[in-house]
């Protein structure tokens, strides 16, 4: 089938969907390639590099997806690339299916069956396709790298002759796979590091990676855990006492990276105003989650605001910040999943009775088909 990589147009994405690895990759599987020039410049892959692993390099976005029968994407495609979209096409990106319910609509409105990298389910056998784990990680260790930038001192305790210097205090709230590796790298640069989270199961993993753990471990924390293995919303009650804990803790930290997400729901809130006014001048907070909405209320998306002394930090794509390897990884991601939307004869035919297929499927024939979303 004919595979299109296009440029991504959102705003500050400097991913790409494929590298000339997987290109090189898809067309030894009997696919043709076509690549939108520029898609690679902003991950460091150059026109030539596509072209040399066998790929047609298109001038615009018409004629990348003429005759495509799978489009891959990093972010959802706007309505210019989505005209252009040939009906019965397949799509496969981080279509944030959650946080833009309607664009599952203009999908389907295109003929388009659509794939949310977001909803692969973390089964073991999708391993390889979890994209969210790919990107979490990358944004996890950059957070640590613009919390470390913007903080006025150092992490590593120094002891030099002019004199000594202490270690960062690094809190990591939310100790899922972002969070996990802030713990991870925040430690390597030498930071002093402690974490939170309502899962039960994070605590061994936070204590596994040398950092202290700090929760309310109540009966309610002892059940946090969805069968999917995510957080589940928490009580007022249990809130409030994590909130008192929170803000004893916060007081003595220098930087505060929070990645507290709840699927399908706006972030929750976890670093007060007050917390942020607690801590001393200089000190930064990462908020990860800035784009669902903030686990700080004063991070505001893309900006760094500043609180008496105290730096937030609200970036909202931090894995575009490290878009090679990023891009590199996401387009493992997608090779990893392309055998399951192949028919025989390398035609674009998903395998509807596989679970995968069917958990990521937005839309197929016109309509919208994923059960979450059918009222959208
Ligand atoms: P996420 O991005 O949805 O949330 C990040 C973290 O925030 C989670 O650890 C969550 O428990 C925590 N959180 C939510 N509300 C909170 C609150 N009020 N206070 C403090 N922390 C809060 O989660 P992510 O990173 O996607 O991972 C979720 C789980 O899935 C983890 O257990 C992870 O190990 C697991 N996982 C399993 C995989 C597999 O089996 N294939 C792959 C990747 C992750």
């Amino acid at each position: 089938m004919r595979i299109a990589i296009l440029k991504e147009r959102k705003v500050g994405d400097m991913r790409v969907a494929a590298t000339p690895d997987t290109v090189r990759r898809m067309i030894a599987l009997g696919h043709t390639v076509t690549v939108e020039t520029g898609a690679g410049v902003g991950a460091g892959v150059r026109d030539a590099d596509y072209a040399s692993a066998g790929a047609l390099v298109a001038e615009d976005v018409v004629s990348t997806l003429r005759q495509a029968a799978l489009i891959l994407k990093v972010r959802a495609p706007g309505e210019d690339e989505l005209r252009a979209c040939p009906s019965g096409a397949g799509l496969v990106g981080l279509l944030e299916p959650y946080a833009d319910r309607a664009s599952a609509l203009a999908f389907a409105g295109a003929g388009l069956t659509a794939f949310a990298m977001e909803f692969i389910p973390r089964i073991t056998r999708a391993q390889s396709m979890d994209a969210l784990s790919s990107q979490a990680n990358l944004a996890g260790y950059r957070s640590v790298i613009e919390g470390a930038a913007l903080y006025g001192r150092v992490l590593p305790m120094m002891m030099t002759a002019a004199g000594t210097v202490a270690a960062a205090k690094v809190f990591v709230m939310g100790a899922g796979v972002a969070g996990l590796q802030a713990i991870a790298t925040a430690r390597r640069l030498g930071g002093v590091v402690s974490a939170t989270d309502v899962r039960p199961a994070s605590k061994e993993q936070v204590a596994s990676l040398g950092a202290k753990f700090i929760a309310v471990e109540d009966d309610e924390f002892k059940a946090a855990e969805t069968a999917a293995g995510y957080a589940k919303p928490m009580s007022v009650e249990y809130q409030a006492k994590q909130a008192e804990l929170i803000a004893s803790h916060i007081v003595k930290q220098d930087i505060v990276i929070t990645t507290a997400l709840i699927p399908g729901r706006p972030a929750p809130t976890l670093v007060t105003e007050a917390m942020v006014r607690s801590m001393r001048p200089g000190s930064v907070v990462v908020d990860l989650a800035s784009a669902q909405g903030g686990n700080c209320p004063l991070s505001k998306p893309d900006e760094v605001v500043e609180i008496d002394g105290v730096k937030v930090v609200g970036f909202t794509n931090l894995p575009s910040r490290v878009a090679a390897d990023a891009s590199a990884l996401y387009a493992k991601n997608i090779l990893a999943l392309l055998p399951l939307l192949t028919g025989d004869g390398a035609t674009f035919q998903p395998k509807w009775d596989d679970e995968i297929v069917k958990a990521a499927a937005l839309t197929h024939q016109g309509a919208v088909i994923h059960p979450s979303l059918k009222d959208a």
